[in-house]
């Protein structure tokens, strides 16, 4: 197998994960999430989003935990914007990166943005130009990659279209996202045997959801095909609300897992990852789907029947 010697890992939790759960996590919660998440050596952060508070209200308070939150040098503190508006709002609080966002499929392009794809692309278009003007660099995702969950499975060519348009824009990297993770390896090779004719691998990054445990195996193929950026969350939160059936994205510390035992460098520390997930898991009140944390609930629970056994 040709590995990649390093991958960059690229934390989304504070706002993937945040946006698709029922309650608000409070403002100081989510700054001292993201502050345990600064010091675990994660160099990329989505800390919000500034979409319309009426479709997004978990993240209402976007400009606030911005402006809150302590900026280690290294990393890169990033947001997702969805028009012009978003955009000023995120320059407001001196955002790093900004995100944009569409699908490859009509029926979840309409849904999350109220737009169609080709009314969408003069809007990003324009946050692309601002951005740039104001010195900030813009990412772009494409939703839906695999499968739409309302128009049903989507081809690479659609995934092309939309990937064109972005490159043409300018966006410094594109992460592709199986929305509702649905996709295994094959499909992910027929996605990535097409696009990778016309564009560098590094141009991409890929954004798994892990509704059906194919996340891990969707990114051992990417990486044989020379793709070394990722994204997750923290204790596998995740999905969007406005696609029915999405639920969290690959969790981070079972990511980090794999990539260790295979030897392939993230600069990123387990314990000091493991601290932000249970801090975010207590916030939350349930248990989060992450592997990893399960083993060390299971651990920590042996351990007391040992102590009560003796
Ligand atoms: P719309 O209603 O069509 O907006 O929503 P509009 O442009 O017609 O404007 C209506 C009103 O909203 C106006 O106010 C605007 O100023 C205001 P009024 O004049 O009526 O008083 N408005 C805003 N206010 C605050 N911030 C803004 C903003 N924009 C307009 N940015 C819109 C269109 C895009 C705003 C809406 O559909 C929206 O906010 N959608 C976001 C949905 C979302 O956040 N989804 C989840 C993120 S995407 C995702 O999770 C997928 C991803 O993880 C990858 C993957 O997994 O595939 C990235
Ligand atoms: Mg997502």
């Amino acid at each position: 197998m040709n590995l990649p010697m390093k991958v960059r890992i690229k934390e989304v939790g504070p706002r993937d994960g945040l946006q698709n759960e029922k309650m608000f996590i409070e403002t100081k919660d989510k700054v001292q999430w993201i502050d345990l998440l600064s010091k675990t050596g994660l160099d990329y952060i989505e800390v919000t989003s500034f979409v319309h508070p009426k479709w997004i209200p978990q993240l209402a308070d976007s400009g606030e935990v911005l402006k809150s939150i302590k900026r280690e040098t290294g990393v890169t503190y990033a947001a997702l914007v969805p028009n012009i508006k978003g955009l000023e709002r995120a320059l407001e609080v001196n955002v790093d990166e900004v995100s944009v966002f569409m699908s490859a499929s009509e029926g979840h392009n309409k849904s999350n943005i109220n737009k169609t794809i080709d009314e969408t692309f003069p809007i990003l278009k324009e946050v692309v130009n601002e951005a740039k003007k104001a010195k900030v660099s813009v990412r772009g995702y494409v939703s839906t990659v695999i499968a739409c969950p309302y128009d049903g499975p989507v081809t690479p060519e659609q995934v092309l279209k939309v990937v064109e348009k972005l490159a043409e824009m300018g966006v410094s990297e594109i992460s592709l996202g199986d929305t509702i993770g649905v996709g295994v390896p094959t499909q992910v090779e027929q996605l990535l045997t097409v696009l990778l004719k016309y564009y560098p691998a590094n141009l991409f990054a890929m954004h798994f959801h892990d509704t059906r445990g194919t996340a891990l195996a969707n990114i051992v193929k990417s990486l044989e095909l020379g793709i070394t950026t990722f994204d997750s969350s923290t204790g596998g939160l995740g999905g969007c609300p406005y696609a029915k059936g999405a639920s969290g994205n690959v969790s981070t510390e079972d990511l980090l897992y794999l990539l260790s035992e295979m030897n392939i460098e993230t600069g990123i520390n387990m314990d000091a990852l493991m601290e932000a997930a249970f801090f975010i898991e207590g916030k939350i009140g349930k248990k989060l789907p992450s592997k990893q944390m399960e083993i060390a609930r299971n651990e920590r629970s042996a351990k007391i029947d040992n102590a009560r056994t003796i």
